[in-house]
């Protein structure tokens, strides 16, 4: 989806005043603690009776996991779970769960967990009536035009607050050898209902509360600052912004249902948000996780600082309205860096990409596959080479 719209950023007139604009917020989100409770009734409503559960293998030994799956079954509903994934999804992955589907005649798919769980099955759901090479369909080369079919009944459960792939249309899946990351859009991979029950959230471990967690805020900052026109997405980040000001911290050293709450609506908030786009902090994550397998939230927590210092010049006024939206005293982009800066040590990340694995000898592999990358077109300035390859040399 952000490929497209920078592929027709690139191509069409500048946006003025005069322009035509298309928003899109279909998706329909049962939101609150014990929402997921309904999804047994809502299958049957919709006269679906056998659907495949794609989750990981650690969400799928977890009580919440086991007791949906045994409600389900109280109701007569035949499930089959699919978990054989890895921590940054491939080809393959997609592939073998297909062949679940087709294998235990399926009719419905639901992703249930992180990131990971949901792109893996929204690209199921994709790979489901349409059986060319999977990357044929990556946006990027324009792979969209060909998801022509009907895909099955998708429905999303999101157990981390970070991503908000339960309300995305496009899934992110590696290449088995290269590593390199596709992304598969359509429309047509919206889900038709999201269960977003902050319940499911109580449990996670400090660190990935705070990796997710920074990612969301990352989805909501970069959104509020990309360059096209979109003021619904913009009120939609500000807010999230707020959220997760009020809650991350929290969520992460002393949880309660009050912050996991507004962490998993505010992570829904940025992936809604950034339809309009993300950036460079993004661009620089992506190849940590491609050449060192970084989880992609810590890789994007560790580079929201520079990121956000490299952006500063040129939109003040904005940076202004994101430190207010903070609380903060001095209404400036220096001070929303080292609030991050602050906030990465309240919540344990480290400030330093060393601290994370990436030595000196990396950079220049990882500036080439930045300035390869799809988020940075739409960062509110210009990002080149050299710069990514400055801004990890500061970081590291
Ligand atoms: N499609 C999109 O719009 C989009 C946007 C951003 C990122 N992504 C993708 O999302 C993925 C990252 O997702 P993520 O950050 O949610 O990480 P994740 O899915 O890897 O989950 C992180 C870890 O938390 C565990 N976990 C999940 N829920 C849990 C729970 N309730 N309790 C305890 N443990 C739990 C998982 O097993 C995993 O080990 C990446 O592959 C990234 O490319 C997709
Ligand atoms: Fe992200």
């Amino acid at each position: 989806m952000i490929v497209t719209r920078n592929k027709k950023q690139e191509t069409r007139k500048p946006e003025t005043i005069m322009s035509i604009y298309q928003y899109n917020f279909p998706t329909t989100i049962r939101f609150g603690a014990g929402a997921c409770n309904e999804l047994g009734d809502y299958l049957k409503k919709n006269n679906l009776s056998r659907p495949l559960i794609v989750t990981d293998p650690v969400v799928s030994q977890l009580g919440f996991f086991k007791k949906i799956v045994e409600d389900l079954k109280s109701k007569n509903i035949s499930t089959e779970v699919f978990h054989d994934l890895h921590k940054n999804p491939v080809k393959s992955d997609v592939y073998k769960g297909t062949d679940v589907y087709d294998a235990t005649e399926r009719d419905s798919i639901i992703g249930i967990g992180g990131g990971v769980a949901i792109d893996v099955a929204r690209a199921i759901c994709l790979r489901i009536n349409h059986r060319e090479d999977l990357f044929k369909y990556d946006d990027l080369i324009g792979g969209d035009v060909y998801v022509i079919n009907d895909v099955p009944h998708f429905i999303t459960i999101p157990t981390t607050a970070g991503t908000g792939s339960e309300v995305g249309r496009s899934a992110i899946i590696a290449d088995d050898e290269t590593h390199q990351k596709k992304i598969l859009f359509s429309p047509k991979l919206l889900a038709k209902i999201v269960f977003a029950d902050p319940v499911l959230t109580m449990d996670l471990p400090p660190f990935i509360t705070a990796a997710t967690g920074m990612d969301a805020l990352t989805h909501n900052m970069e959104a509020f600052l990309a360059k096209m026109q979109h003021p619904m997405c913009e009120g939609i980040a500000l807010e999230g912004i707020h959220l997760i000001s009020e809650s991350l911290e929290k969520a992460v050293n002393n949880p309660d249902l009050e912050c996991r709450s507004k962490m998993l609506i505010a992570s829904l908030m940025g992936a809604v948000a950034f339809q309009k786009g993300l950036g460079v902090v993004h661009s620089l994550a992506h190849p940590l996780s491609a050449l060192l397998d970084t989880h992609h939230g810590l890789a994007n927590a560790v580079n929201i600082p520079y990121g956000m210092q490299f952006n500063i010049g040129g939109c003040e006024d904005k940076f202004k309205r994101i430190a207010r939206t903070l609380g903060l005293k001095d209404e400036t982009g220096e001070a929303v860096v080292q609030y991050l800066f602050d906030l990465n040590s309240k919540i344990n990340i480290p400030h330093k990409l060393s601290d994370i694995g990436v030595r000196e000898e990396h950079v220049e592999t990882l500036a080439d596959m930045a300035i390869a990358d799809f988020a940075h077109p739409n960062n509110p300035k210009p990002v080149s080479r050299e710069d990514f390859r400055m801004l990890y040399l500061k970081a590291l």
